[in-house]
């Protein structure tokens, strides 16, 4: 649970509160002055604690201290004297700071995640626009040949199998560049006033086909009387196309895959479930990565794409693990950009 390195900190955070509660038990009660001193030393576990666990941190060692520290409260306590109302009001200001330090250690470390997230995406997105860039042309030529070659075959020529492939595997390889040279441009959209649920229904029946070829049905439930709305109607099917395409790959012959919309305060919420068998806890973090695929021909740059445009869109992209089995994608956007 814990590493190696974190442990080594609990340790020593631990020493520390014990070495602490051992000089206020071991030391007799009436010397306020050096209690008061041991109290103030409670401040170095708590700063530390807080800066390495953040927010837990501070509470754990709080209720810990508090806890620890109890009996020898009610030692020293002296029925409402000026020395109680000091010892208590130093207990809420240590819980005080806790509680605050832990909030803005938190957000620190939420802008750094954010901005190295940032940085290393746009160092990925450049280095894989480059590589998908050099990769295109030759690619090109190899399907366009091919082509040629097997309209020329006999349909009895053993050669031609191998060759439809090739062709095959050449037309993949060209959709993983077209995707991969997607991720490196930034997002420019161009916005229309659109009627989002006609959107869902026409990419759901885009998508049925590959559906019905894996035994799974596409349904939608779509909200009655959605107002227009104003977005990039291409990279909202380029949203939905992802998304269904992978709640059907992670789907069995006979599960159900459902895309629904409906609308909150914010703005439309699209909505795409599936049966499938859902999201291991290790891999919750990095779905959104690129090039993170748990699948054989996955080039893993669908989730980052989705991201991307929901994101450009000024709206958000979740998931959740349904109660019964499989995984709920849920897209909030905005009914207009903002001005
Ligand atoms: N509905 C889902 N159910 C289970 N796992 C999913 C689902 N959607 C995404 N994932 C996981 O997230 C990973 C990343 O998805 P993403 O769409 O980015 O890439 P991919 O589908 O593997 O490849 P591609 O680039 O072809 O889309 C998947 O490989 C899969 O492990
Ligand atoms: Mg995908």
């Amino acid at each position: 649970m814990f590493s190696h390195k974190e442990q080594m900190k609990i340790v020593i955070i631990s020493v520390m509160i014990g070495s602490i509660l051992c000089l206020h038990y071991l030391t007799f009660p009436a010397l306020r002055y050096y209690h008061a001193v041991y109290r103030m030393l409670f401040y170095l576990p708590l700063v530390l604690g807080s800066l390495w666990f953040g927010m837990k941190g501070a509470v754990y060692i709080c209720v810990s201290v508090s806890v620890l520290f109890l009996p020898h409260a009610i030692i020293q306590w002296e029925w409402f004297s000026v020395d109680d109302f000091h010892r208590f009001s130093e207990g809420v200001l240590y819980i005080g700071i806790a509680m605050i330090l832990g909030f803005l250690v938190e957000r620190e470390k939420k802008k750094h995640r954010a901005l190295v997230r940032v940085r290393s995406l746009a160092a990925v997105g450049k280095a894989v626009s480059e590589i998908a860039h050099d990769m295109k042309t030759p690619l090109v030529a190899i399907g366009g040949f091919a082509k040629q070659v097997f309209k020329k075959l006999e349909p009895d020529n053993p050669d031609r199998k191998k060759l439809g492939l090739v062709i095959q595997e050449t037309a993949h390889l060209e959709s993983m560049v077209r995707e991969m040279l997607d991720f490196g441009k930034p997002v420019e959209l161009q916005f229309t006033e659109i009627d989002f649920n006609e959107l869902v229904s026409d990419s759901v029946r885009v998508a049925q086909p590959i559906a019905k070829e894996n035994g799974i049905e596409l349904e939608t439930d779509l909200a009655t009387s959605l107002p227009s709305v104003v977005l990039d109607a291409p990279r909202v099917k380029q949203i939905l196309s992802n998304l269904i395409t992978n709640a059907i790959e992670a789907s069995h012959a006979g599960d159900r895959v459902w895309v629904c919309t409906s609308l909150n305060s914010l703005g439309v919420v699209l909505e795409v479930s599936d049966h499938g068998d859902g999201i291991a806890k290790e891999y919750h973090e990095s779905i959104f990565n690129p090039f993170f695929s748990t699948k054989r021909e996955g080039a893993g740059l669908g989730l980052g794409i989705v991201k991307k445009i929901v994101e450009t869109h000024g709206g958000d992209i979740s998931f959740s693990a349904n109660q019964e089995k499989g995984v709920t994608f849920t897209v909030r956007l905005p009914l207009r950009p903002e001005t």
